[in-house]
């Protein structure tokens, strides 16, 4: 199947495993890079040093392109940039708009540049920055996430620009692939249905907290981090938004604090960090540090196994999935799925 996304970036397949935060590590994107998909290292919970490692061992396990998703805002973006461009990564993935000499580093060195948008405005941004493509995702999708749903952010950002647009936000199947490409997507990005698979490093115990779920078993909060943020309910989460403003600075400090020990962040650098994820928001201090520390607070979730203590973002489209398939499964039925779909509707005029 090939569209401007395989064209782009070199890949066999319009399947991209989106960059996840502490679930997108060597082992979940190399394999996806061997399924012909594009895989996407999340580095904005890793350290300069393990960014540098975990594309070392990416290299080890495929010689297939890949990506790295950061932080446009992070304090140390200009070096993981120069990073990338220096182990020639194929792909550079924002969680935000990047600024537009950020891009145009990474467009004289040959990096595909894909930042993740959630408006049509954003896209037509980064488009007329020299973004190679865009990541749109609806508001079903997991992780910070917006309102609008993928059905109607989707057509009004393919109105809105020319570069590729490639879809996210609910995706788990064939159907879904063939709806974005006729909608005019160049492909789909998947971030639950990735960490729901063999390869993906998260505990099984967290992975069947997330197999249980129904449809209504996730909720935007914005008492994680002061924004929108897609999550499975859990009892802390529940006691987050119910939560005063004293409990949650309390929470806040005891987590922040846990965090600076695990990173070696000053509390300035810390405090920096949050005040950079605020946005022009009006945030509580509590929301600030909280911001800061929303990391930690995953990692207990999504690497500690503690579905209790910790945070698990995620999408709407956990209610609908009930097994663990390899990455190599994932992508191959998502393909013949859709190819049967397509076939099957030409039959129909
Ligand atoms: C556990 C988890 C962590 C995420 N972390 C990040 C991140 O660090 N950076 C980012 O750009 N997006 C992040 N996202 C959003 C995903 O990249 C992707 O856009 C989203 O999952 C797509 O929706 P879906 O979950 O319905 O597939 C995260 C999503 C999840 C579920």
């Amino acid at each position: 199947m090939r569209t401007a996304l395989t064209e782009l970036v070199g890949v066999k397949h319009p399947i991209v495993q989106t960059g996840m935060g502490w679930v997108a590590g060597p082992r979940l994107v190399s394999a996806t890079a061997e399924a012909g998909g594009l895989g996407i290292l999340a580095s904005a919970t890793m350290t300069y040093t393990e960014l540098e490692a975990a594309i070392k061992e990416t290299r080890a396990r495929t010689a297939n392109p890949f990506g790295v998703n950061l932080r446009a805002d992070a304090q140390d973006a200009p070096e993981r940039v120069d990073l990338i461009i220096r182990e020639q990564v194929k792909v550079a993935s924002f969680a935000l708009a990047p600024k537009p000499d950020m891009i145009a580093k990474l467009n004289d060195a040959g990096v595909v540049v894909i930042p993740s948008i959630g408006a049509a405005r954003h896209a037509e941004k980064v488009a007329k920055w020299g973004a190679h493509a865009v990541i749109v995702q609806g508001g079903e999708g997991g992780g910070h996430t917006g309102g609008v749903a993928t059905t109607l952010l989707l057509p009004s950002v393919l109105d809105a620009v020319d570069i590729p647009v490639i879809a996210a936000g609910g995706f788990f199947d064939g159907r879904g692939l063939a709806a974005a490409l006729a909608y005019g997507a160049a492909g789909i990005a998947m971030g639950t249905r990735f960490l729901l698979t063999q390869e993906s490093t998260v505990p099984d115990a967290v992975k069947q907290a997330y197999l249980h779920r129904d449809l209504n078993g996730t909720v935007v909060t914005t008492r994680v981090d002061g924004l929108p943020h897609r999550v499975l309910r859990t009892d802390l989460v529940d006691h987050l938004e119910r939560s005063g403003r004293l409990s949650s600075l309390t929470r806040a400090i005891t987590n922040a604090a846990k965090f600076r020990q695990q990173t070696g962040l000053s509390w300035r650098d810390m405090i920096k960090e949050g005040l950079a994820m605020k946005h022009g928001k009006d945030l509580t201090w509590s929301q600030v540090i909280m911001a800061a520390n929303t990391p930690m607070l995953l990692r207990a979730g999504l690497v500690e196994g503690r579905t209790d203590a910790g945070v698990l973002a995620s999408g709407q489209v956990a209610g609908l999935l009930d097994d663990l398939p390899t990455c190599a499964e994932l992508i191959e039925s998502i393909i013949e799925e859709a190819e049967e779909i397509i076939d099957r509707l030409r039959d129909v005029r």
